[in-house]
């Protein structure tokens, strides 16, 4: 069967750490959607050594000998970072070759412009800045909109790639000076492009065909989701989101796939809540406490280094998630970051201008006015780090747990409690009631 892994709360649930997990039981995995705003940190031991990989672009799959690896149409593909991405993985001894990573060559190119007009665009907004990664992820996606960005497929054909960077480097240069910015190197550019097309050419595949062929001879596929629900264009925090669909309809659009072909989606969520960026975040804890579960979660960006602000747990979210993505199950990650804490609280509702509701506002202004309901829940102040068992956990841990599974409505099928893949507690019965035999 194949599995779709999505972000159930504002993105860096751990879903890097999920996807490693089971990546093992799958063939083939797939990006979608985002670009090198993701940053998916794996941690595995090897001969007793621990190697920290901070994926950005690359499927997290690609750790795993003998799995193909696919970015697919629907992602923006930076190629100077994704060359820099590869050359870090082949430096850690991990292959890299054109049978295990294969880029669409209908995903559009973020170029080094893009990242200039992101930053420019940030700046004009001001107080209302979205908070982006300053990646070029947005102006990148505008340019695939309005019909005039460039494709990785280009970089198959260098006849015609400098005559179509000059062009949009010009445009580019003119849409810069006008925000104040300085106008590109077209030479440069041209330059790069060619370099860039001489490396990548070989990686460049027709991935819908090469997806829904594998799929009919029976390869097991799994859609590795970048950032989160929340932070989807069209169903998160509009405006401070990201540009693309990083819920799971992103799944179909951005691989070129059919809806059955999706499977089962589980969501990632943390047993707290944390984000990165501007935009309204009901949960959140501007005090002690909220230091305490960013210094004890070391929450900070993957891809930027940011301080991530944090807050407790959202079951307004976690309900909204499991429901805009038909989640089958949750995995719950770092229950572990909780386990000092006297008591925990648990956003049921939020009370919003006098009126009490179960749902997200539609409005970022209205969800910024969001007051929530809490509940108390007492503390188990006991180590849960690297438990492998349900019954494992202490009592007080396990009721938070089912408090939250009960008020997200969709089952735990994984709880983590630690960086490492055997740090992890699988429910295989909610896995076999979701029609997936699972032995790990
Ligand atoms: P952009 O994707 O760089 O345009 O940023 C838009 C918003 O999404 C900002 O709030 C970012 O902090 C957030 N964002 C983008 N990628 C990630 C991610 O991988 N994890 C968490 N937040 C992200």
């Amino acid at each position: 069967m194949n599995l779709a892994i999505i972000g159930a709360q504002w993105g860096d649930e751990g879903k890097g750490k999920i996807v490693d997990l089971l990546a093992p039981h799958f063939d083939i995995v797939a990006r979608y959607q985002g670009g090198h705003n993701a940053g998916h940190t794996v941690i595995i031991r090897r001969d007793g050594v621990e190697q920290k990989f901070v994926l950005h672009l690359i499927p997290s799959g690609i750790t795993h000998p003998g799995k193909v690896c696919v970015i697919g149409n629907g992602v923006v593909v930076s190629p100077e970072a994704l060359l820099v991405e590869m050359d870090e993985l082949r430096a850690k001894g991990v292959e890299v070759n054109e049978r295990n990573l294969l880029i669409s060559n209908r995903a559009h190119l973020i170029l080094p412009y893009h990242a200039a007009l992101d930053r420019q665009i940030e700046a004009h907004r001001g107080g209302n800045a979205v908070g982006t990664t300053m990646r070029g992820i947005g102006p990148a996606y505008e340019d695939k909109m309005a019909r005039r960005g460039l494709r990785v497929g280009d970089l198959t054909d260098p006849a015609t790639l400098a005559e179509k960077l000059s062009t949009t480097g010009k445009q580019a240069s003119r849409l810069l000076t006008s925000l104040g910015g300085e106008p590109i190197d077209e030479a440069k550019l041209i330059d790069d492009g060619l370099r860039w097309a001489d490396k990548l050419a070989p990686h460049v595949a027709e991935t819908a065909y090469f997806l829904n062929n594998a799929a009919r001879e029976g390869k097991t596929l799994l859609f590795e989701g970048a950032q989160a629900t929340m932070l989807d264009i069209d169903h998160g925090t509009y405006p401070f989101v990201t540009s693309s669909n990083s819920s799971v309809g992103g799944a179909c659009t951005g691989a070129g796939i059919p809806p059955r072909l999706v499977g089962l989606t589980i969501g990632v969520i943390k047993a707290y809540t944390t984000r990165v960026g501007g935009g309204p975040f009901p949960t959140e804890l501007d005090d002690d406490m909220g230091e305490l579960i960013r210094a004890r979660g070391g929450e900070y960006g993957a891809s930027t280094g940011r301080p991530r602000r944090t807050g407790w747990f959202d079951a307004v979210i976690a309900r909204y998630a499991v429901m805009i993505n038909g989640l089958d199950a949750l995995a719950l990650t770092k229950l572990d970051v909780l386990d000092e804490l006297d008591e925990l609280k648990i956003c049921v509702g939020y009370r919003i201008d006098g009126r009490e509701t179960g749902e997200v506002p539609y409005d970022a202004g209205l969800m910024a006015r969001a007051e929530p309901v809490y509940e108390t829940w007492p503390g188990w102040k006991e180590r849960t780090v690297g438990i492998s068992r349900l019954e494992d956990l202490p009592a007080r841990a396990q009721q938070y747990i089912r408090r939250l599974e009960e008020l997200s409505g969709a089952p735990f099928g994984f709880i983590s409690t630690g960086a490492e893949r055997n740090e992890t507690i699988i429910a295989a019965d909610v896995l076999n009631r979701c029609g997936w035999e699972l032995s790990v």
